[in-house]
């Protein structure tokens, strides 16, 4: 037996199991977990000592030079290289993010295009979500098959935001294609009538802060929105991935239907768990970084109820939302990106881009404030900062575990008598965004290594990632291997 890579002394961890055991890695995949692998000429080693060994991190929800962030009006900090090594830096070894269909154009157009922006550029694995705007007869029943066999097998559909906004009849249309070509659909639940309402309501009284982003979509209009799309996958037979879930009655309302053993899987972020509304009301122009949609929750104890929802298993993933704009011009001139500036130099919400930064900490701050911390088992930190996007996006077992055949896509973290505090500074991190929402928080440890295919990628004691652009591999991925319809049906209505 021949190897080319042995990790000894480590805590091997899955999402089912701890192991004390070592890695043989052969031409990039895991070729065996033993203990006490013996010593082989040629072999390199690297001893883990007796620091936990997870897989490496699959971020399933990045949005990285999104075109002109289609839909959302901003452009994207960070380009394919940028966003990717921020990624490996953090832990994670595999993204999804989103190639985008302009309204009138073909899905087939949006994907050469995301091609072209990632395939040379990319320094981890990465697999292409579908934006859906246009779901007619033509995209949905001859394009989307296509793209199926070419390992696109997942899409987005947003129930708000004027360029990218599906109704509900649109919504039926994709759910019908979803279900006849086994791809996972997931959905932005936001109700758009109201938000809009709600804007101009604000703008009309001078409410204009950014924390009345958050005054202008309560959690009310993220419960109904995630009620509507859970009915309709419910009349389709469908299942169905609602994202970026933040306030606790949509949280309620998923696990309702999880109970009633509808195939309905959820989402959150690394900021929902985190952060509150509090940051939106930080002083000077702070306040417009935390804007993203669904908002920051104002009562502060709605985090522990994203904690709760990661530990019982509620949620599936934990994503990034990774959609970062920066604040300052290339001349260093703030509010760059905000119109009217002058009339609010805290930025108005209604032309504040949403969305964070947060592929590089997402990672870090699961393990340290969710492990580290007590709040959820190492076991489940796998499952899901790796297994369950794996598994829900048709990658599992060639990602989200660690396996013989796996590809060895590992986090090597330091054990207790190593650990060293790490405090997040936007000057230590490798996107090409000029701030993080998590500034000055200081977790218990961070990635010691990231192993992409057998390879050393990041070391922190370097702070460097070792990984030429390009070297990232385009991910084919099958369907979801999750439970999937369960042929019941409200009506005589069946699919062709
Ligand atoms: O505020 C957010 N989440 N921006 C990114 C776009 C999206 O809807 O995920
Ligand atoms: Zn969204
Ligand atoms: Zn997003």
């Amino acid at each position: 037996f021949d190897l080319d890579l042995i990790i000894r002394n480590g805590i091997v961890v899955t999402a089912a199991d701890q192991v004390a055991c070592d890695i043989g890695i052969k031409h990039g995949k895991i070729s065996i977990l033993a203990a006490g692998l013996p010593s082989l000429d040629g072999c390199q080693e690297i001893d883990a000592d007796g620091g936990y060994i997870t897989p490496g991190g699959v971020d399933s929800h990045v949005h990285v030079a999104q075109s002109a962030a289609k839909g959302l009006g901003a452009r994207s900090a960070d380009d394919w290289t940028s966003a990717t090594r921020s990624a490996l830096a953090g832990g994670t070894t595999t993204i999804l993010a989103f190639a985008v269909q302009a309204r009138g154009t073909s899905l087939a157009d949006a994907v050469i295009d995301y091609h072209k922006k990632s395939d040379d550029f990319a320094v981890c694995d990465y697999g292409f979500h579908l934006i859906v705007t246009d779901p007619n007869e033509h995209q949905m029943h001859s394009e989307l098959p296509k793209l199926v066999k070419e390992g696109i097998t997942s899409m987005k559909i947003y129930m708000t935001y004027v360029d990218l906004k599906l109704n509900d009849g649109e919504i039926l249309n994709v759910l019908v294609a979803a279900r006849k070509y086994k791809v996972t659909t997931m959905v932005h639940c936001e109700n758009a009538d109201v938000i809009d309402w709600m804007t101009k309501s604000l703008q009309e009284r001078g409410m204009t802060e950014p924390w009345h982003h958050g005054t202008s979509r309560p959690p009310i209009v993220e419960s109904e929105a995630t009620n509507r799309a859970l009915a309709l996958a419910e009349l389709m037979d469908t299942p169905m991935l609602i994202v970026h879930v933040s306030a606790p009655e949509a949280i309620n309302i998923i696990r309702k239907a999880q109970t009633r053993l509808l195939p309905i899987y959820a989402e959150t972020c690394p900021h929902y768990a985190i952060l509150d509304g509090s940051q939106m009301r930080k002083e000077g122009f702070e306040g417009a970084k935390c804007v993203c949609a669904p908002p920051l929750r104002d009562d502060p104890k709605d985090k522990e109820r994203i904690w709760e929802g990661l530990a019982n298993s509620t949620f599936t993933v934990f994503s990034s939302d990774h959609a970062p704009t920066c604040y300052n011009d290339e001349h260093g001139k703030q509010l760059g990106l905000i119109k009217n500036p002058t009339n609010n130099p805290r930025g108005n919400f209604k032309t504040i881009p949403n969305g964070l930064p947060g592929v590089e900490t997402r990672t870090p701050l699961l393990w340290s404030e969710g492990v580290l911390k007590g709040r959820i088992t190492p076991q489940k930190f796998v499952e899901l900062n790796s297994t369950n996007a794996a598994k829900l996006y048709g990658m599992y077992p060639q990602k989200g575990t660690l396996q013989s055949g796996s590809d060895a896509d590992l986090i090597i973290w330091r054990s207790d008598k190593n650990r060293r505090p790490y405090k997040i500074e936007n000057s230590k991190l490798h996107h090409a965004c000029d701030y993080t929402p998590y500034e000055d928080v200081v977790l218990e440890d961070w990635p010691r290594y990231t192993i992409l295919r057998g390879k050393v990628v990041y070391d922190s004691e370097t702070n460097e990632v070792m990984a030429p652009p390009g070297s990232g591999r385009f991910l084919q991925r099958g369907s979801s291997t999750l439970p999937g319809p369960r042929n019941q049906w409200l009506s005589e209505w069946r699919p062709e």
